[in-house]
């Protein structure tokens, strides 16, 4: 039976999930995890390289974890190919990829941080990654939505891609689809939803963190770099902050969620005026391959759009093209433990199916 060593970095939300697929995974590739970092303190291994009990590795006895680049001589030391799975969203682990591939480690991951950040860094990734180990990073976009392989094949094939446009974040989708609806139901005040979307946990501790636009750009850039857009970095092109100026600075989330209702009257003068013409409401990413620009902001479509029937905290792209004027649309839960984890999984069992030996 072909093999590859696995070695996971975080056990939150999509961390555990992810554990929890591989141990029931039934393959015909053996993947055996030498190295598990259950949080930012603990770790699971053994210096000959002995493989990690997914069943008992909550409470297993532990070790404080490896620094990066001591992981990366273990790793590279294993005498086996090797695919790193960082679950986190940490900036300093995402920095480090490079290393990881130039010593010939895979990376399979849903952190959006290295490909989303300066362009140096991911051009320093993908040049290292010809020559050294595979990336897998499907789940950066729309969690387990088959998003970035898609669009990378029709870009390898020979396609041009005219236009990109989504609703990339399922805090904003919820948001929108709930505060700007086709069925006159307009009543319902900006600040109100943005509550319920706190309360119901869909949005980050402080709705700021979602509502900058940041996430989205991110997104953006990530999707523009792979259509051939070499955006700079996420600040480097117009981002709309749904947060009023007023209250950028005030100090904490729950100050922030008691002014907020002050400005509902500019938010709903845009919805009333976008219903007017048998319009909504929604905050989209995208990338204009004609004119070479990208943005994040509030847009609106006409009642029979696919963007205006969307559900719940959906995501949904849709990528127009020369082999594709009709858009191609992909929809679907964007965001949550088991779509996320599954499209990492996918991932790391694609890049195994090449490397394993
Ligand atoms: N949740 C979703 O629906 C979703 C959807 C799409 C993409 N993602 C992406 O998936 C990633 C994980 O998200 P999550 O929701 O699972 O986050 P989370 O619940 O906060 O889990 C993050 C995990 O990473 C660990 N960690 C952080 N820094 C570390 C370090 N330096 N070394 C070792 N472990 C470290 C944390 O441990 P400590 O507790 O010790 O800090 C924690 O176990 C993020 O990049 C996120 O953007 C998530």
């Amino acid at each position: 039976m072909k093999s590859v060593n696995v070695a996971i970095i975080g056990s939150g939300v999509v961390g555990s999930a992810y554990i929890n697929q591989l141990k029931n995974l039934t393959s015909s590739i053996g993947f055996k995890v030498i190295y598990l970092a259950r949080s930012s303190k603990e770790a699971l291994f053994s210096k000959d390289y002995s493989p990690v009990d997914l069943s008992t590795y909550k409470s297993a006895a532990s070790q404080p974890v490896l620094s990066l680049s001591d992981l990366n001589e273990f790793l590279k030391n294993s005498g086996k190919p090797t695919i790193l799975v960082d679950n986190t969203s940490n900036e300093t682990i995402a920095n480090f990829y490079p290393n990881f591939i130039k010593s010939g480690i895979s990376i399979a991951t849903p952190n959006k941080k290295a490909f989303s950040s300066d362009i140096s860094v991911w051009n320093e990734i993908f040049e290292s990654s010809k020559t050294g180990g595979l990336v897998g990073h499907e789940a950066t976009v729309g969690a387990g939505l088959p998003i970035i392989e898609p669009l990378n094949d029709l870009v390898l094939t020979g396609d041009k891609i005219d236009k990109i446009e989504g609703i990339f974040s399922g805090t904003l989708s919820y948001i929108f689809n709930e505060f700007s609806t086709t069925d006159g139901s307009n009543n319902t005040k900006f600040s109100d939803v943005v509550k319920v979307a706190k309360d119901l946990g869909y949005t980050e501790p402080d709705p700021r963190d979602d509502l900058n636009g940041l996430d989205v750009a991110r997104k953006v850039t990530i999707l523009a770099r792979i259509s051939g857009l070499n955006v700079e970095s996420p600040t480097s092109f117009p981002v709309e902050s749904l947060i009023p100026k007023a209250l950028e600075s005030v100090e904490s989330a729950d100050e922030f969620m008691e002014k907020l209702p002050n400005f509902d009257d500019e938010i709903q003068k845009i919805k009333d005026e976008a219903f007017a013409e048998n319009k909504v409401l929604r905050f989209v990413g995208s990338v204009d391959l004609k004119t070479n620009k990208a943005s994040v902001g509030i847009a609106k479509y006409g009642f029979d759009h696919p963007f205006a029937s969307l559900k719940g905290s959906d995501n949904v792209v849709s990528i127009k093209s020369e082999r594709y004027p009709n858009p191609l649309v992909i929809q679907g839960a964007g965001a949550g433990a088991e779509v996320t984890a599954h499209g990492v999984l996918a991932d790391t069992i694609k890049i195994a199916q090449r490397i394993a030996i």
